[in-house]
């Protein structure tokens, strides 16, 4: 199974659009030819110099690829090129406050597993919602198209695109002054960064400096919530893991590119004022889950009568999680979005401090992996073929749990669901989602791994 995975998910462009191929060919060839030719050649050499220009300037603009001629009669959930009034129609309705005191939000891996809920929540409370996904195939992307057509029942609208794609992020500010950015979009997963390491630097190191560019010289600028990782806790063996304690060891490409993000995090704060909170999420699991957690793919390998992987430490050491459940998340999200306070910059300017914050949101209550297995066995009604393992050195760490004071003082985070309860419900989902036996809906989940 681990072999089937996309060798780089996201069909993300790291190759520069194509535009950018124009640039240096006809003008240098023109210039060696130069001093070769006669006046009308001259002439016809500018006039040709003059039209490639024209050409290359109506390339160049930003409004061609999204034009409003292409996109007009597709449909619009499908329609890669963004742009013109029926498009722009959708965005701003989704994105209308409904309540009075309302927020505007545009959530960035909307299509995603916390991306979905965050944003259903926030439309049931009335705010303005706007998602953005470029739906890559790190996992099933059936799965986030599934969890679209929910958001669209909901009213939530979901741009395809890119965060790195700035045009797209700029049109998104013109159309809409949202109030909060809630930025998800990530290349999780600790393990699947051997295999693509460039997957994670795109996604969550360039992707966070374009959304808090945009950010920053919006106007006014908004507040921007984002999720780092409790992984940047990486070697830190005091426990429970508190805000104060060491992150500078990741033990994984993923932590550190998380790490970086709370430092570039901090430097949009610093220089232009921008309201910034980071939320340290501690395993979440729950209905609409990601196919690559543990918790899932152990679901389905239960029901297929395979053998799981068990990991154990050195010595026989016990693997535990601080497993949150999704609806702890969404209050501790929402929570963080409606405490974020104020950017201050304006202009790309900074006019004062503003705010600059990391808080745990976890569960205060690590669970083995044998005991979720355990829980797991007794919900499915199935006996797991257990295989107990050592694990693996790619980047998991034996330990998390979570020290969530800080959140509960400033944002009354208070979690309320534990893990009998929580897999109650995600198997629920799972069996209603999956049905079993029928083997036709049977093959849709992910693969790879991570807990
Ligand atoms: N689920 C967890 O246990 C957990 C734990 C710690 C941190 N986090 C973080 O929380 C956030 C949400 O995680 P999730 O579990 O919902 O993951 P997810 O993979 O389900 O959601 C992320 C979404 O972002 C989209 N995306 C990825 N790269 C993108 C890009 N460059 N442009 C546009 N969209 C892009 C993906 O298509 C996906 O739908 C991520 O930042 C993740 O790193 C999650």
């Amino acid at each position: 199974m681990m072999d089937s995975l996309p060798a780089t998910p996201g069909k993300f462009k790291m190759d520069k659009p194509q535009y950018h191929h124009h640039h240096h060919h006809h003008p240098r060839q023109l210039t060696v030819r130069w001093h070769h030719y006669p006046l009308v050649s001259k002439v016809a050499v500018w006039s040709f110099l003059a039209i490639a220009l024209l050409v290359a300037f109506f390339f160049l603009s930003p409004t061609t690829p999204n034009s409003s001629s292409t996109s007009g009669r597709r449909s619009l959930r499908n329609a890669a090129p963004w742009g013109g009034p029926a498009w722009e129609k959708c965005v701003r309705s989704s994105a209308r406050v409904r309540r009075s005191g309302g927020i505007s939000v545009l959530v960035t891996g909307a299509a995603g597993f916390v991306g979905t809920h965050v944003s259903t929540a926030l439309k049931r409370r009335g705010d303005g919602v706007l998602g953005l996904d470029n739906f890559n195939d790190y996992y099933d992307p059936s799965l986030k198209r599934a969890r679209q057509a929910l958001l669209d029942r909901a009213g939530v609208f979901v741009v395809e695109g890119d965060v790195n794609d700035g045009p797209l992020l700029h049109k998104l500010f013109d159309v809409v002054p949202f109030t909060h950015v809630m930025h998800l979009a990530a290349q999780a997963g600790v393990r699947y960064a051997m295999t693509n390491p460039s997957s994670y630097v795109h996604s969550n190191v360039a992707g966070l400096v374009s959304v808090l560019e945009v950010a920053k010289s919006a106007d006014p600028q908004p507040a921007v919530v984002w999720a780092s990782s409790s992984s940047v806790y990486g070697l830190n063996s005091h426990v429970p893991f508190s805000e104060v304690d060491r992150t500078d060891r990741p033990a994984s490409l993923y932590a550190a590119t998380k790490k970086a993000g709370e430092e570039i995090a901090h430097v949009y704060n610093h220089i232009y004022g921008l309201a910034i909170t980071g939320l340290r999420f501690f395993t979440v699991y729950g209905p609409w889950g990601r196919p690559d957690m543990a918790y899932f793919f152990f679901t389905r390998d239960i029901l297929r009568s395979k053998p799981i992987s068990i990991f154990e430490g050195p010595g026989h050491a016990t693997v535990a999680r601080d497993f949150t459940y999704i609806d702890d998340i969404v209050s501790g999200c929402l929570a963080a979005l409606d405490n974020a306070g104020k950017s201050t910059g304006s202009g790309g300017k900074k006019r004062g401090s503003a705010p600059l914050r990391v808080y745990n949101l976890g569960n205060t209550s690590p669970v083995p992996v044998s005991h979720l297995v355990s829980i797991l066995e007794q919900l499915l009604k199935v006996k797991a073929v257990r295989n107990v393992v050592k694990m693996p050195r790619n980047g998991d760490v034996q330990f998390t749990h979570a020290n969530i004071s800080l959140a509960q003082r400033e944002l009354g985070y208070h979690p309320t669901t534990g893990l009998n309860t929580g897999l109650k419900k995600f198997v629920r989902w799972y069996l209603g989602y999956y049905p079993t036996s029928s083997s036709k809906k049977g093959s849709r989940g992910g693969s790879s791994s991570a807990l």
